[in-house]
């Protein structure tokens, strides 16, 4: 399915992870007009390029355009926000706050004169944290400004939990809720693949997600962008497919549902902290935040991730 002629995507950031999306867009069609900005004009002009030697190869007619002047973003449909430092081996994603609030705080307000109809997505660690901020700053509905959130850390979840199933990734349903770090949770009470709740499932007549294992698992999720951190130095391939997929499900105005990070307006008895929980994602941002059933321990979780992502807010004055 293509997106609709002319749509614009504007990725902030040059880094690894605003190219991996750049690209990741390009290849699947998630936007007809893809435009790079970067501080950093040598490096975005060079990215642009590279990019655009390869737009014959790409899924559909694509521009790429973009350079060192933010003007670049100039009536964008969708702008993804990448840029800020990143976590260095053993950081957490909550230590980036204040440099990268900082950085939020120069943007926001260029960004909006070029692009002020434009749906905003925060990438940028910690982007639960940064989406209040940019909330604050740009005065945006929680609808038109959110971040990816768990989007990646779910598609973490379900490649485990498929491979372990043997089943298509398509047919495991499960999700990475709270915050996108170290409190984040599963909901193991909703997850199924296909139809049988995922503690059923067996693989040659036996049970294969033990409470042991969904705990091993969840763990390997919670800690996976370290890992891949501590031996590439950063994620970008991942994080850069699943913001391509939250650009399609805005430009393609799918009603898709993904776990996005959207400022809380008394879900869950929890107000004015960004954290993740399955969204529709359509045309205009975020259109609901559903209701999702969790037992008394995810709850508990919820809330804890809650009060962790609020005390980083308060530390920060935010
Ligand atoms: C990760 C980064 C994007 O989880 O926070 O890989």
């Amino acid at each position: 399915m293509s997106t609709s002629p002319g749509s614009k995507l504007a990725v902030v950031g040059a880094g690894s992870v605003g190219t991996s999306l750049a690209y990741a867009a390009l290849i699947r069609g998630s936007a007809s007009n893809v435009a790079l900005f970067d501080v950093n004009a040598t490096k975005a002009e060079a990215e642009v390029l590279d990019l655009a030697h390869g737009t014959q190869f790409a899924a559909a007619a694509a521009t790429v355009t973009g350079g060192g002047d933010i003007a670049a973003t100039e009536g964008s449909d969708v702008v993804v926000i990448t840029a800020g430092a990143k976590q260095a081996p053993g950081q957490t994603r909550l230590d980036l706050a204040g440099t990268n609030v900082r950085i939020l705080d120069q943007l926001m307000p260029q960004l909006l004169t070029h692009s002020p109809d434009a749906v905003y997505v925060l990438v940028t660690n910690p982007c639960d944290v940064l989406t209040v901020a940019a909330q604050k700053i740009s005065g945006l509905p929680s609808s038109r400004i959110f971040s990816s959130g768990t989007v990646l850390d779910t598609s973490r979840l379900r490649w485990l939990l498929a491979r372990k199933a043997g089943v298509s990734l398509t047919s495991v349903h499960a999700s990475m809720v709270g915050e996108h770090g170290d409190t984040e949770f599963p909901v193991w009470s909703g997850a199924t693949i296909g139809p049988v709740p995922i503690r059923n499932w067996t693989v040659d007549g036996d049970r294969v997600f033990t409470s042991d294992y969904l705990a091993e698992t969840a763990r390997e999720v919670t800690q996976a962008a370290y890992k891949v951190i501590a031996g590439k130095g950063a994620t970008n391939y991942a994080i850069g497919l699943s913001g391509a997929r939250i650009v399609e499900a805005l430009l393609r105005a799918e009603n898709a549902v993904l776990p996005v990070s959207t400022v809380l307006d008394g879900q869950y008895g929890i107000t004015g902290v960004a954290l993740s929980l399955p969204s529709v994602v359509g045309h205009g941002g975020v259109r609901a935040v559903l209701d999702t059933p969790m037992d008394d321990g995810e709850l508990a979780s919820l809330h804890h991730s809650a009060e962790a992502l609020q005390q980083s807010l308060a530390t920060l004055g935010i």
